[in-house]
């Protein structure tokens, strides 16, 4: 039997295609990755002051804290700058004090240099910012 090679190549066509078809006719939505600013060591104090104020609003921080001089859950930030050296406030953000946690820990899932420009950002509080990348030590 010459034709029943065919036929069984035809077949098989017509159901791939038919798969193929099916695939991209599934509705697919759009991923887009979250977006994380790069935090590079050429950006003065400044700057990674101006990223750690997003990074603090996107972080949830003011869930607990106020930056105005207002007392929420847990203490006003609004002098921190003044009152804490980079040591201190890199021991809080990464051990976490009582209810808040960690910050290189779930939810706020900070990176090193996110950290940093957050301390930037602390330091700009009833302060100046002082530190750049690399100066913040992770314990
Ligand atoms: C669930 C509530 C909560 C969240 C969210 C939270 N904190 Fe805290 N934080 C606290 C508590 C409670 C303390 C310890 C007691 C206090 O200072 O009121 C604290 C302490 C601190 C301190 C030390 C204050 C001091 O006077 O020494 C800093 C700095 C700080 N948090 C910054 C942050 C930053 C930045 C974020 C966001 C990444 C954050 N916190 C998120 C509750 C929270």
């Amino acid at each position: 039997m010459k034709g029943s090679g065919l036929r069984l190549i035809i077949v098989a066509l017509i159901v791939t295609g038919l798969y193929a078809w099916f695939g991209n006719a599934i509705p697919q939505s759009p991923w887009e990755a979250p977006k994380r600013k790069v935090i590079t060591a050429e950006m003065t104090p400044r700057e990674l002051a101006r990223e750690g104020a997003a990074i603090y609003k996107k972080s949830g921080c003011g869930v607990c804290h106020s930056v105005v001089g207002e007392r929420l859950r847990a203490s006003d930030l609004s002098r921190i700058g003044a009152e804490r050296n980079v040591e201190d406030l890199a021991a809080v953000l990464y051990s976490g004090a009582d209810i808040m946690a960690p910050a290189n820990k779930p939810p706020a899932n900070l990176t090193d240099e996110e950290i940093t420009a957050l301390i930037a950002y602390l330091q700009s509080l009833g302060g100046r910012p002082k530190v750049r990348l690399g100066d913040v030590k992770a314990p």
